[in-house]
């Protein structure tokens, strides 16, 4: 697809193209019946607000010992399969539980594992997708050729794992009318890539990432990334509705988002070789992210707390965040009248010895920093809105951090310390 592809696209063929880890993964999630069950519910309530179904009755397959490759026909009743493997195991073999709906109209819904099988329907598939689509899906009008799908397939089964969506009308053939899958990077995580034919859209593909989420607990992949075009709003809201954080925004027409696999935070990803850096900004968007990147950090911004997303913000609730417990510096860049100042001084009261930096939009006029919250240490308030002096900011605050392997070049340090003094006033508004 090289050719046809904008750059941006090959980039993620070539992320997705890179091999297993030398060591299999260590299990890290156990994911139980009642979680696998409430995702399935979760879908249902979609299903029905979406198309307003009269709720004939539904029986809904449990997911079950690790499935066969190779079946395209749907499958009814518990399946006694063969014995679980090791998880690690089960990812190289890419078999996995498979998910059996019934669907109004006497239609009915097979989640399972993606192989060779499903080529011909794969095909047809992407066939049909618009120009539109591919875009979405390929960041170009890239339409896969049987030989792509073939090496995709290969890839998922082999270096991560796929599911397809098989719809099975009642009175005609059966189709695949959604593809779901990751490859394993080098870090741990699975590059992930997801298409709905557009008649299943709505309700979908939320089920499928659901779906795909818990069979990457199991095999212990935490996170899942993925390259995402910002006009993508479908695609954007679905991961919005996980706990997710954004890892970079390339040149601001994607953004490359980590979506944990279970209900937690997602982690830090690779080896600890670059100091971290946790930013808390509104809509994961940080405008320093990219020059602190260049600087050699590692950058990790979260959405912070979201309304009526329970559970998304672990630091409100008192329970540890993987992400601000093994980060090196946090800088917290929302507004500190809402939940900016609940962060600020929930990480300070963690007592963690990790730096945090509050970063707050100067008062008009004087550049002077608003009146703060009760709480929030004034000498850790900076004004500063230029990324450059910023990150001399943050290299100051973490100049004690453990590491200190830096690759990228060393911002010019044309900043005075300590972070408290004002800076100019750039640009007014909360974010940092
Ligand atoms: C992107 C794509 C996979 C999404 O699948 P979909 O079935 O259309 O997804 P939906 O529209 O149902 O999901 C998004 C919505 O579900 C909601 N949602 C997500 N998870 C949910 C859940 N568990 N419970 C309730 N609602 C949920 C979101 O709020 C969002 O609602 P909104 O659109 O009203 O804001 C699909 O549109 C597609 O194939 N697009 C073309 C290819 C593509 O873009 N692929 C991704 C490339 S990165």
């Amino acid at each position: 697809m090289g050719d046809v592809q904008a750059p941006a696209a090959r980039q993620a063929v070539e992320r997705r193209s890179r091999l297993l880890p030398a060591e299999p993964l260590a299990p890290l999630v156990v994911v139980d019946e009642v979680r696998r069950r409430s995702a399935v519910h979760i879908w249902f309530d979609l299903a029905d607000r979406r198309h307003g179904a009269s709720s004939p009755p539904r029986t809904i397959e449990p997911p079950t010992a690790p499935g066969r490759q190779g079946r395209t026909s749907p499958r009814r009743g518990r399946r006694s399969g063969p014995s679980p493997l090791d998880r690690a195991g089960r990812a190289r073999q890419g078999g996995g539980v498979e998910r059996v709906a019934d669907l109004p109209h006497g239609r009915r819904l097979v989640v399972r594992p993606v192989s060779l099988d499903d080529l011909d329907a794969l095909l047809e598939l992407y066939q049909h997708l618009s120009t539109d689509d591919l875009h979405l899906r390929f960041f170009s009008a890239f339409r896969p050729s049987r030989s792509w799908l073939e090496d995709w397939i290969t890839a998922q089964t082999e270096r991560g794992h796929g599911l397809v969506a098989e719809l099975h009308e009642p009175h005609g053939p059966s189709r695949i009318v959604g593809d779901a899958g990751y490859v394993l990077l080098d870090d741990g995580s699975g590059e992930l890539a997801i298409t709905i034919e557009p008649s299943c859209r709505g309700w979908l593909g939320p089920y499928l990432l659901d779906a795909l989420a818990v069979d990457a607990a199991e095999r212990g992949v935490p996170t899942l990334q993925a390259e995402i075009l910002t006009e993508n709003r479908r695609m954007l809201s679905m991961v919005r509705f996980r706990e997710y954080a954004t890892l970079g925004h390339g040149d601001w027409t994607t953004v490359r988002v980590a979506i944990a696999t279970t209900r937690e935070t997602p982690v830090w990803l690779g080896a600890h070789t670059r100091p971290r850096l946790l930013v808390e900004a509104t809509g994961g968007r940080w405008r320093a992210t990219e020059p602190a990147q260049d600087a050699g950090y590692d950058v990790v911004v979260c959405p912070g707390p979201r309304p009526g997303r329970r559970g998304a913000c672990p630091m409100l609730e008192g329970r540890p965040c993987p992400l601000a417990d093994d980060a090196d510096a946090i800088v917290v860049a929302l507004p500190l009248d809402g939940p900016g100042g609940d962060l600020a001084r929930g990480h300070e009261a963690a007592q963690r010895g990790i730096p945090v930096l509050v970063t707050v939009a100067p008062e008009p006029g004087t550049g002077d920093p608003p009146p703060l919250p009760e709480g929030i240490d004034p000498d850790r308030i900076t004004t500063e809105r230029n990324p450059q002096k910023l990150i001399a900011i943050l290299d100051h605050l973490t100049a004690g951090a453990s590491v200190s392997d830096r690759s990228g070049p060393a911002p010019e340090p044309d900043v005075v310390v300590p972070p408290a003094v004002p800076g100019p006033a750039e640009a007014a508004g909360p974010e940092g």
